[in-house]
């Protein structure tokens, strides 16, 4: 949602921040702002607007100081303007602090405070807790900071600085991400790893209830009744041109172009040919375990459903288990129904999507095994299930979710190959999924070189007001993702569909202004998808086909075509999908929109 940041070191903090905050602005980019303690009190510079904004305003009035915290905003509570935007501060200005989360007890503790006389400056739940750390007792800052959290309800991740104590930083976490980055003689901290990369590779990544405090050179990590816990040092992997654009204008245009590899990545080291299945050691699902399976639940949100949905299919397919697909928002709320042999899937690309986290806990809570599908290393989903697959995607830095789409297919097929061999999918079959598995990479360049193509599509549509997008079996949910790239991008109304629900209403829509985008590789339901085709030729819609390389059948069907290579049915998502992430792409460079930074959204949703 919101990033965080802070430095304690020799250095100056403000260009570290800043460095910091860039790096952290795909969680949230409409406002932003830094405290830093300068010797004789907190110099606070926040603003509503990007970092780049900010990172102006410091040039012209530069803040000094080698402590200090930052924050950039994807607003929940209070308007998106300069007088909510973090840092916060107390009635007195000694206290200065930043937040990623929500307070959900907040507006009955600002009556509170303001019966006592705290005077509010903003609208935002933050506040309040800034005053309630004011009203504290307690000798130290982390005192304060723990007394002060005893009255909260919430999640927060959380950087506290005061005026008082020079060179301390105070952090605490309950169900927002945040770690420390530790250097030579100087720490950080950072909603997540790429914030620090630049500086150090080792972090610690704090749990629930963790305060830590940090000092030049020195921090000790404690829990609410200042019990110290210790914490491992972990290795960040990925490195600094990971998280750089690397020549490309945009980090969406990246991330689909470097899906060959990334594909890849998923893959190596999981594929044996010879058993024809997939070794997978991170799952911690030993061959009973896959036996005394009765159902599968798949958690998930966004673009990780739709991979889900795919994911159902595949696994059925492999594995003959029933598997459901839930909105993690709905499920989470809903009757945990407590049937043994249940399995639940939380996938995730960023890993501390709030819902998918808490739906997985429900599931747990009634009693199930719960496996993570996750890319980012270290974050909570991956740390509190009982096993999991790493996409190994590298970071995704477009807000637009694409290369960890087509990798969590990857990995819904590997998870299926290796259960259904645990139980009575046979060796060739496996062995033909292994080897298709293994051509998938070079199958996904050539899909790539359709990009001209598209962009001459992307011409001719980036003037459309609506779309419809339908497919059937494994190409509905590419349809529905489809959908959702061009909504999150070019804000074009768009709507993924069944195919044969269409009839069922949607086909209302069809006229000469509608396209209609059809995802439609020759499997076993294709002919019945050129049938709905016709229905929406009858209707003169104008139609673009997704389908396969060398297919002849579509003659005057369809206004375009985009033929992928064919795969097994099973895979054709991984391909049929990156058209329509390149279409989605460039119409919205040509409506001028702001690709990696869509209007309204963040790349990782860690509150409710
Ligand atoms: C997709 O492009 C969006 N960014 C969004 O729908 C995303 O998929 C959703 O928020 C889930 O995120 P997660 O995979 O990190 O849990």
């Amino acid at each position: 949602m919101c990033g965080i940041v802070g430095y304690v070191g020799a250095r100056e903090a403000a260009p570290i921040l800043m460095e910091g905050l860039r790096r952290l602005e795909y969680r949230g980019y409409d406002s932003a702002g830094v405290a830093i303690q300068n010797g004789h009190g907190l110099g606070v510079v926040k603003l509503a607007g990007r970092v780049h904004a900010l990172q102006e305003r410091l040039a012209r009035e530069p803040l000094c100081g080698g402590t200090g915290i930052g924050h950039t905003r994807w607003a929940t509570h209070g308007a998106p303007n300069t007088r909510n935007a973090h840092p916060h501060c107390d009635c007195t200005g000694t206290i200065a602090l930043v937040h990623n989360g929500i307070i959900e007890n907040a507006d009955a503790l600002r009556a509170a405070l303001e019966r006592q006389g705290h005077r509010f400056a903003t609208e935002t739940d933050t506040e309040t807790l800034a005053h309630l750390i004011e009203d504290a007792a307690g000798a130290t800052l982390e005192e304060r900071v723990i007394a002060a959290l005893t009255h909260v309800d919430g999640t927060y991740g959380l950087a506290v600085v005061s005026a008082t104590e020079p060179r301390k930083i105070v952090v605490a976490r309950q169900g927002s991400p945040v770690l420390l980055g530790i250097g030579e003689n100087e720490l950080f901290v950072a909603s997540d790893a790429s914030a620090v990369l630049e500086h150090t590779r080792s972090v610690v990544y704090l749990d629930d209830g963790d305060i830590a405090v940090l000092t030049p050179g020195e921090y000790h990590v404690i829990d609410g009744d200042s019990h110290v816990q210790l914490r491992s040092v972990d290795d960040i992997a990925w490195d600094l041109t990971a998280i750089e654009l690397g020549g490309y204008p945009h980090f969406m245009l990246k991330e689909i172009m470097e899906q060959s590899e990334t594909v890849r990545a998923t893959l190596r080291g999981r594929l044996l040919f010879e058993q024809g299945t997939a070794r997978l050691n991170g799952l911690n699902l030993p061959p009973e375990a896959c036996a005394a399976i009765q159902r599968i639940v798949i958690v998930a949100c966004g673009t990780s459903w739709h991979s889900g949905l795919v994911g159902r299919q595949v696994i059925e397919e492999l594995t003959g288990i029933p598997v459901q697909v839930e909105y993690a928002s709905e499920y989470r709320y809903r009757r945990q129904l407590a049937l043994p042999g249940t399995l639940t899937i939380a996938v995730s690309q960023s890993g501390e999507t709030a819902d998918t986290l808490e739906a997985m806990r429900a599931a747990r809570a009634a009693g199930s095994r719960v496996l993570g599908i996750v890319n980012v290393v270290g974050s909570t989903i991956a740390r509190e299930s009982d096993g999991g697959i790493y996409l190994h995607a590298g970071p995704e830095i477009g807000v637009a979710s694409t290369k960890a789409f087509t990798s969590q297919i990857v990995a819904l097929v590997l998870f299926g190959l290796y259960v259904g061999r645990q139980r009575d999918l046979d060796e060739e079959r496996g062995r033909e999924v292994v080897r298709r598995l293994t051509q998938l990479p070079q199958l996904v360049s050539r899909t790539l070189a359709l990009d001209p193509q598209i962009q001459a599509l992307a011409e001719r549509y980036a003037g459309t007001r609506n779309c419809l997008y339908l497919g059937r079996g494994v190409s509905f949910p590419v349809a529905l993702e489809g959908a959702l790239k061009l909504k999150e991008l070019s804000y074009i109304h768009a709507e993924g569909y069944p195919a044969a629900e269409m009839k069922h209403g949607p086909i209302a829509l069809i006229d000469a202004n509608m396209p209609v985008v059809f995802v439609v590789p020759k499997d076993e339901v294709y002919p019945k998808v050129l049938s709905n085709m016709r229905e929406v030729q009858a209707r003169g819609g104008r139609i673009i086909a997704i389908t396969s390389e060398g297919n002849g059948d579509l003659g005057t069907l369809a206004d375009q075509q985009l033929p992928v290579p064919a795969t097994l049915p099973l895979l054709s998502p991984v391909l049929t999908s990156i058209p329509l992430q390149l279409l989605a792409y460039h119409i919205a460079v040509r409506r001028g929109c702001d690709v990696d930074r869509p209007r309204n959204l963040a790349k990782s949703v860690t509150v409710e």
